[in-house]
C-alpha cells in the first residue's frame, strides 16, 4: 500500500504549488526568511555531489545546481515530481529525479553525498531514526545536512484574535492529522517533534550540530526565496513565533 502522506501530497501538490513562490536562486528555510545560501550556511563547490530529501518541484536542487552541485533529488509524490520537471526545464537542469519513500532510504549507498538538503519533508516521516541513520550513512566523511522543519511551537493554537500562542503541552506536541475525512488524506499526519528529539536523534546517529537556526521573517519578506499567498495571513504569526528549525549539522 503506498504511503498515505504521499498520496496526500499527490492530492495536494497543485494548490501547495499554486499558492508558494520559491526561489530557484537560494534554499529555502523558512516562509519569508532569508535562504541558506544567502546566510552562507552552505557553500556548494563545482563538482560536489548534493541530495535533497523530499524535494517537492525541487526548487532547492536547482539553486544547488547553479553553485556548481551536481544534484539529486527524490520526492514520493508523482504529481510533485511532475512539478519538478516542469521548473527543472525552464531552468535548463540537470538535476536527476528520484521517486522514492523517505520512510525507506535503504537503497542509497554509502559515502556518496558531499551534503544533503531536506526542507519541510521530515515532518511526514513517521520513523525519524532510520531517515537519520540513513542520511548519515549516504554522506562522506566531512559531509553536511541542512535541515528544516516544522517548528515545534508550531504544532499549537492560537489565541482567538491572535494575540498569543496556546502551548498546552510542550513536551508532548501533538501529531496534525490532516483534516480532511475521506480520500488520499485519510491517514496523512504532520509530526512535530521537540528541539531536544530532533537534536538526540541528530547527534546519536554521530552528526555535530554547527548551528540551529529559528528564522524570523527579513526587512523586504518578498526578497525571501519562500513565500507566496500561502503565506500572506501568517505574517504576524510568523513575526512572534518561527515557522522552521533548522539544523546545519556534519558527519
Ligand atoms: C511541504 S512539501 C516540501 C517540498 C519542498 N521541500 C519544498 O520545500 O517546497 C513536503 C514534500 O515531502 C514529500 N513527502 C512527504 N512524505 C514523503 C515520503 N514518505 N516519501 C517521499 N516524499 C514524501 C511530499 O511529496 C512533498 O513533496
Amino acid at each position: 500500500m503506498e504511503n498515505p502522506n504521499i498520496s496526500g501530497w499527490d492530492a495536494m501538490a497543485q494548490s501547495y504549488q499554486d499558492q508558494s513562490d520559491i526561489s530557484t536562486d537560494d534554499i529555502h528555510i523558512s516562509p519569508f526568511g532569508p535562504g541558506a545560501l544567502e546566510l552562507g550556511l552552505i557553500k556548494p563547490r563545482t563538482g560536489e555531489r548534493y541530495l535533497e530529501l523530499g524535494c517537492g518541484a525541487a526548487q532547492n536542487s536547482i539553486a544547488l545546481e547553479k553553485q556548481g552541485a551536481t544534484t539529486y533529488a527524490v520526492d514520493g509524490s508523482e504529481i510533485q515530481l511532475q512539478h519538478a520537471k516542469s521548473f527543472l526545464l525552464a531552468s535548463d537542469s540537470n538535476t536527476h529525479l528520484i521517486k522514492g519513500d523517505l520512510e525507506r532510504l535503504n537503497w542509497l549507498k554509502e559515502d556518496a553525498f558531499d551534503g544533503v538538503v531536506s526542507c519541510f519533508a521530515v515532518e511526514f516521516v513517521r520513523d525519524l531514526e532510520s531517515f537519520i541513520s540513513a542520511v548519515h550513512a549516504t554522506l562522506k566523511k566531512n559531509g553536511l545536512l541542512l535541515l528544516a522543519t516544522v517548528h515545534p511551537l508550531g504544532a499549537f493554537e492560537w489565541h482567538e484574535g491572535d494575540e498569543y500562542l496556546r502551548v498546552e503541552d510542550y513536551l508532548n506536541p501533538p501529531v496534525e492529522l490532516w483534516n480532511e475525512r475521506s480520500g488520499p488524506y485519510e491517514h496523512g499526519v504532520t509530526i512535530f517533534r521537540t528541539i531536544e528529539t530532533l537534536f538526540s536523534v541528530l547527534v546519536s546517529h554521530g552528526f555535530s550540530i554547527e548551528k540551529i537556526l529559528e528564522p524570523a521573517p527579513i526587512e523586504i519578506p518578498l526578497k525571501s526565496p519562500y513565500k507566496g499567498r500561502y503565506w500572506e495571513p501568517y505574517m504576524d504569526r510568523l513575526q512572534k513565533i518561527p515557522f522552521s528549525i533548522v539544523f546545519l549539522a556534519r558527519k
